[in-house]
């Protein structure tokens, strides 16, 4: 992956770090009341352009907030999440999904559940949409490249789904195929990666409450460059196997070859679970730098293991995770 590094900082714990609940609900209730002055409609509206996303305009997307699993951290600016992305279907550099996004068409669209499970199902947004409560869920999401942010998030726990497929006693693994189209996306035919991007999770990693099907973020839908229509968001690993519009849910037996593993094995591996005690080999993941705490002096924060999710910790007893990176 490309790195950018900030120059290296003290780990201090900061004071801004816990932001009162009642500020919280002030911005994002404004995030709201944005999207509702500009669009009027239900949830699937077209997407409305680039100018419209970087103002806020998508569609909104109302969702409880679920306050146990909700990082209290200062969220990052909707600006920031929505302009320093890694997308590379859309170009390398942090800024080109931003620009070049709007060629994705999200509508129609669909996502097919198939594999290892009795009840193989293909969805429409619409279905997405219902099949469950949508939660609003304040999640760290920390880069390979040492970079995190603190996005709000909408959707619901992919286990939802999985119970409605019914996997079968063979389904050991779910692979996550994204769509890949050079007509759309403009990244697709670079030899960075081999396309379609595939992502992968164990079967148990996948039902985990945390594992998030994401249909939105900020109280909106999806951004383009966020992944739109449809992601998910596994926020106790890195970044990369947060795999970005979904068109394909696989449920297979063995583990999935999933796209930078295939790029850089020896580099990424299959769990990359933050670990602040296993350095990518050619840089430290002890330490990180919070997107929008950038300034003269630039402090860095320490790396949780598993990005401060503990609890999935069980997952994982017994295994050697240097090993397993
Ligand atoms: N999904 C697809 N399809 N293509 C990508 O290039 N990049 C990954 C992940 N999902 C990527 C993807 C990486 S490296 C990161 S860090 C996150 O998306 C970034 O998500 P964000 O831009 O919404 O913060």
């Amino acid at each position: 992956m490309l790195i950018k590094r900030s120059p290296n900082g003290i780990d201090l714990p900061f004071s801004s770090e816990i932001t009162p609940r009642a500020v919280f609900e002030s911005r994002r209730s404004f995030m709201r009341q944005m999207a509702l002055g500009a669009v009027a409609g239900g949830a699937l509206l077209e997407s409305l352009g680039q100018e419209a996303l970087a103002q806020g305009l998508n569609p909104k997307l109302a969702a409880k907030l679920n306050p146990a699993y909700s990082a209290l951290d200062k969220q990052s600016a909707y600006k920031d999440a929505t302009s320093y992305n890694n997308f590379y279907e859309f170009g390398t550099d942090k800024s080109d999904p931003a620009q070049n996004a709007h060629t994705l068409k999200t509508q129609p669209w669909t996502v097919s559940i198939e594999g290892e499970v009795k009840k193989p199902l293909t969805l429409d947004l619409d279905a997405l949409l219902k099949l469950a409560p949508l939660e609003e869920r304040v999640y760290r999401l920390r880069c390979v490249e040492g970079w995190s942010m603190v996005i709000p998030w909408v959707g619901y726990s992919l286990s939802e789904l999985i119970k409605r497929v019914e996997p079968t006693g063979n389904a050991k693994y779910v692979e996550f195929i994204t769509l890949a189209d050079k007509k759309q996306m403009p990244g697709v035919g670079s030899r960075v990666l081999q396309w379609p991007y595939v992502e992968g999770l164990r079967l148990d990693e996948a039902n985990h409450p945390l594992t998030l099907l994401t249909l939105g973020m900020y109280g909106e839908t999806l951004p383009k460059q966020n992944g739109a229509p449809v992601r998910i968001v596994v926020p106790w690993k890195y970044g990369f196997k947060s795999a970005k519009s979904i068109v394909k849910i696989r449920f297979v037996r063995e583990m999935p070859r999933t796209a930078w593993n295939l790029a850089a094995p020896s580099e990424y591996g299959f769990y990359s679970n933050v670990n602040p005690e296993v350095d990518h080999p050619r840089w430290s993941q002890a330490s990180e730098r919070r997107i929008g705490e950038d300034g003269f002096f630039v402090r860095k924060r320490k790396t949780l293991m598993f990005n401060g999710y503990s609890d999935v910790a069980s997952l994982y007893s017994g295994m050697d995770l240097k090993k397993f990176f």
